[in-house]
């Protein structure tokens, strides 16, 4: 079935994969695409209707990024936000100049008043919060364009030309700090832009289906299983589309948490697919043998799983197809190639160029993880399996810092369920985006009953973020860590003291390596 598309064009602002995210929530799919797409391409993909991110630079100086101005002309709705709005207006003969002072530059929660006869401000109070963040003024609005938004200082915060259907604002309407921001986009999708709503789990759940039987026809289709929410989604898609002609492999290389293992192999041994449960322990721990840096060990990892999955596929033979759960924020990064590498993600299956197959599937490259979820629960995947949280592919190997060995990855199994165990008992863990022990390369002195004690201090983490990309740590009320502190050092021998992680990302990484 063929959906109605949104086209946001990105002009490189730290909020676009959010735009997206706000866009489908509404029932409407929306692709992202870089601001150099060339309007044939725009022509074809046909959106009812294009959203401009924000964005780092100024639209006055050279260089800075610009889409082709034909994009005026093809009659398609227009939603400028904050960079995006000020490269409509200075495109449409408006003049944006740098905010000389602090009466037209805003940044943060700003009291603003809405012209609620304007669409996009339709069934929104009259004033509300926003969220601010530009250094740059619209001195000259264009014409045919009326002022439908102002601050205490600024008078000009959301422009509409509503003949051409072009809305402009210099806030955020994406982010959850915009009073009403959500019912914004929505006005623009549904009042302005006349969506349909068409945009359904459950219909995208039959059309994959549909496309996976027709591309892999009678063919055999192999994938790394991890356990995670993207591979397991994968893999119960592919199941419900191919049945046996699917073979899932998971690799255990050792460095996963308490019984993880075995609760992987339970979930999918009542599937009707072919699993083979690798035991590599040995194997990792070898290759691991005296490694200390962190991305050694990452490309380590990474290397010694891509060898047993090429194994297991020399042994079934004739496998036309990989199968991988990538989904669509990896997409987006890629396409726009400006990221700095912090770490070498080993995403388990995510390394294709190593192995000759016919072609690669994707199945969930369009979703973005809470669709991911979504779609699981569609296929009938239990709920733990759905809710996991993200759980890195080289495991407890980027958990124990300094070399990695099976005495730390045991001590470091023991203390993380105890801790993971605890939040889960106290109620507090759906408000915690992510919580693991960490079992630091420090020895400490402790006293122990009447003895001298010198073992490993275990870091506690525990993060709340909506993308993981920024996340703040998680205020965890002292009782709590209390107990879980007390519980692990009379329980697992080798650790004798417990730090508490109160770094927020950035400048910190969830992971610590
Ligand atoms: P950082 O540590 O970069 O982590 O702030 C952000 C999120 O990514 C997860 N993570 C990984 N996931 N393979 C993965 O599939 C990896 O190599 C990897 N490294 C980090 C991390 O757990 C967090 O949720």
């Amino acid at each position: 079935m063929q959906h109605q598309l949104v086209l946001v064009i990105d002009f490189g602002g730290q909020y676009n994969q959010l735009i997206a995210r706000r866009v489908r929530e509404c029932n409407v799919y929306c692709e992202v695409k870089p601001y150099t797409v060339s309007v044939e391409t725009v022509k074809q993909l046909n959106p009812i209707g294009i959203i401009f991110t924000g964005g780092p630079n100024s639209v006055y100086e050279d260089n800075s990024p610009k889409c082709s101005e034909e994009i005026f002309n093809l009659g398609i709705p227009i939603l400028g936000i904050c960079y995006g709005c000020q490269l409509m207006a200075q495109s449409l003969g408006g003049k944006v100049v740098p905010a000389i002072n602090d009466r037209v530059r805003e940044y943060g929660r700003t009291k603003t008043f809405y012209d609620n006869d304007c669409l996009l401000f339709k069934n929104i109070p009259a004033s509300a919060i926003s969220w601010m963040s530009h250094g740059d003024y619209m001195e000259k609005v264009p014409a045919g364009f009326k002022l439908v938004g102002s601050s205490e200082v600024c008078n000009n915060v959301a422009i509409a030309d509503e003949t051409r259907k072009f809305y402009g604002v210099q806030f955020h309407p994406e982010v959850n700090h915009t009073e009403y921001g959500s019912l914004m986009i929505k006005n623009f999708l549904y009042e302005v832009c006349r969506a349909a709503g068409d945009w359904t789990m459950s219909d995208y759940c039959r059309t994959s289906i549909q496309q996976i039987r027709e591309k892999v026809k009678d063919g055999k289709v192999l994938l790394a299983l991890s356990g995670g929410v993207d591979s397991s989604v994968a893999a119960a898609l592919l199941a419900e589309a191919i049945g046996k002609q699917l073979t899932c492999v998971f690799v255990d290389h050792g460095l996963m948490r308490l019984n993880e293992g075995d609760e992987v192999e339970k979930a999918f041994s009542k599937w009707d697919i072919n699993l083979i449960r690798k035991n590599e322990e040995e194997r990792f721990l070898t290759a691991l043998k005296g490694v200390t840096d962190p991305e050694k060990k990452r490309k380590i990892i990474g290397e010694q799983f891509i060898k047993v999955f090429e194994e297991v596929g020399k042994q079934i033979g004739s496998v036309d197809y990989l199968a991988q759960g990538t989904i669509y924020p990896d997409v987006i990064e890629s396409g726009n190639g400006n990221a700095a590498t912090i770490k070498s993600h080993h995403n388990v299956g995510g390394l294709p160029e190593y192995v000759d197959f016919k072609e690669i599937i994707e199945p969930l490259r369009m979703l973005f993880k809470d669709e991911v979820r979504q779609l699981g629960r569609e296929l009938g995947l239990p709920d733990y399996l759905v809710n996991r949280q993200p759980f890195p592919g080289p495991g407890l190997g980027i958990r124990i810092t300094g070399e990695v060995t099976k005495e730390k990855c045991d001590i470091l199994r023991h203390a993380d369920f105890i801790y993971r165990y605890e939040l889960e008992n106290s109620g507090i863990s759906s408000q915690i985006s992510q919580y693991f022990a960490v079992l630091t390369n420090t020895l400490s002195v402790g006293v122990m009953g009447d003895g001298r004690t010198y073992d490993y201090v275990l870091a506690l983490r525990a993060v709340t973020t909506s993308d993981f990309m920024t996340a703040d740590w998680a205020r965890i009320p002292y009782d709590i860590l209390d107990k879980v502190s007390n519980r692990i050092v009379n329980e697992v021998k080798g650790v004798n003291r417990i730090v508490y992680d109160i770094t927020s990302k950035p400048p910190g990484t969830i992971e610590w390596e």
